[in-house]
């Protein structure tokens, strides 16, 4: 390729760029895995018909960055699976359309192929959610919603994995692990499973009590917060053999607290399933997760209220009181966000970077992993900054003209809206062992 380069430009005269040759390796790379039948993205980029379609907004949505998607600053840190196309695969895609966007000769390379079931193997058991119908109308739909899960006996779990219907309407999803005493547990069946966010704001205590989470007593059972947590193009996280998993209890509710279903014109049924990944040993080294800001350990300062019409920063911070090694990062705003950044400062006064978004979308909250374990010393402080847009320049502020703009926590009774704001940072993290900054957390399947 580059030899055909040099030899075209040493000819004077312009390269002509292919789907066939050019473009189709480019795509299937960095867009299929996402844009396919059965994949996460609403539309598939798999033929040259289906590409060439779509052309102008592909030109738009490669040249900008906002596809593939990856918010997170790539010159600040580095994490798996990050996306991206390189200068060099923007130009050929941007001189590929300008010269018409010709197929060429011969056939495109093979389009890779993904399992319908799992992207991370055979998982032990399937359970499917409720049919949900998204009721068109081009509106984003924020629901939570429950999966009963009953099984013979406790079981040691590697992995969860949430894979959506073919229609690909859920967007994202977090979902939190209850598992129950089952002497103080009748039924896992009952209650409603599907709730709207929206709607039901106004009383979290009540959605509660109608979800029928508590146990029967109405004491607490115990949760794994971030039990599962779905975003489109992010697979399970499995970590290698030795890290992660926990136990579930043989009476257990998967909570989705917040299912993202993404704007689609035509009412469509959603039937999603969850792939349970079962271990024969308990686990080594369970992950654990501390949330900073909204509903966290840490306070924001100042508190988190937005007046309209202006540009906002907010900072929280976190002493580290052992040793840890951190796997994952997840910052979270909603949709006043304009930028994210979080490093720690070591005793030595040593900065270690955690993760920037110059540029926060509220569609794109990863939960970023590490490629190997980032150590934070004991006496080190966590710190995030987060500027947020509360002007009529920011495309997502949900009110026109600006309104003030609060932070609401979960415990006021008052429940959660997508249009009230929030600043959390969570990590998920294991007490530090020699080595583990060496200690890749990309899983390989074994
Ligand atoms: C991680 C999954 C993922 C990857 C990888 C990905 N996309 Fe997307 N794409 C989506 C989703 C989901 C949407 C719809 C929601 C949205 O726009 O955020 C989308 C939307 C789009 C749109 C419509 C945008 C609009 O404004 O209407 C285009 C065009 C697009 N993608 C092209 C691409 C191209 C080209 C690539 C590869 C260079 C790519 N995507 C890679 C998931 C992905």
């Amino acid at each position: 390729m580059l030899v055909a380069v040099v030899l075209f430009s040493t000819c004077g005269e312009e390269k002509q760029y292919t789907y066939n040759q050019d473009i189709a390796p480019i795509i299937h790379q960095n867009c299929v895995p996402c844009h396919r039948e059965a994949g996460a993205a609403p539309f598939s980029l798999t033929s040259f018909k289906q590409v060439n379609r779509k052309k102008n907004t592909i030109l738009k949505v490669t040249q900008s960055g906002y596809m593939p998607p990856w918010p997170a600053d790539r010159n600040y840190s580095h994490f798996i699976g990050e996306k991206y196309l390189t200068q060099d695969q923007k130009q050929a895609i941007k001189l590929w359309i300008e010269q018409g966007a010709p197929e060429g000769e011969g056939s495109p390379p093979p389009v890779p192929e993904y399992s319908k079931v799992s992207r991370i193997g055979e998982p032990d058991t399937t359970i499917w959610f409720d049919s949900i119908f998204v009721p068109g109308k081009n509106k984003d739909l924020f629901l939570i919603v429950t999966l009963p899960i009953e099984l013979r006996e406790d079981k040691y779990i590697r992995a969860l994995e949430f894979v959506p219907n073919k229609n690909n309407l859920v967007h994202h999803m977090n979902g939190h692990l209850l598992n129950y005493d089952p002497a103080l547990k009748k039924s896992v069946y009952e209650g409603i499973r599907v709730m709207n966010i929206e709607v039901d704001s106004a009383s979290y205590r009540r959605q509660f009590d109608s979800l029928m989470l508590y146990h029967d007593d109405k004491s607490y059972p115990d949760r794994i917060h971030s039990a599962i947590n779905y975003l489109p193009g992010v697979e399970a996280s499995i970590y290698p053999e030795g890290i992660g998993g926990f136990t579930m209890s043989r009476k257990a509710m998967l909570v989705a607290n917040d299912m993202h279903f993404g704007p689609t014109p035509k009412g469509k049924w959603d039937h999603s399933h969850l792939n349970i990944f079962y271990s024969d040993d308990p686990p080594k080294r369970p992950v654990r997760e501390t949330m900073l800001g909204t509903n966290g350990v840490s306070k924001i300062e100042p508190p988190l209220v937005i007046p309209p019409n202006t540009i906002r920063e907010f900072h929280t911070s976190q002493y580290v009181d052992q040793d840890i090694s951190v796997l994952t990062v997840n910052p979270h705003m909603h949709l006043l966000g304009k930028s994210f950044k979080a490093y720690a400062i070591d005793p030595a006064g040593d900065t270690i970077r955690l993760i920037h978004i110059p540029k926060w979308d509220f569609r794109w909250q990863y939960f970023y992993t590490f490629k190997t374990m980032v150590k934070i010393p004991e006496g080190s402080v966590i710190h995030v900054e987060a500027v947020y847009d509360n002007t009529a320049n920011n495309p997502d502020n949900p009110y026109d003209p600006p309104q003030l703009v609060k932070e609401r926590t979960d415990r006021g009774g008052e429940g959660m809206r997508t249009t009230d704001e929030m600043l959390q940072f969570i990590i998920t993290w294991l007490p530090y062992q020699e080595g583990d900054e060496n200690t890749s957390l990309e899983y390989s399947g074994d």
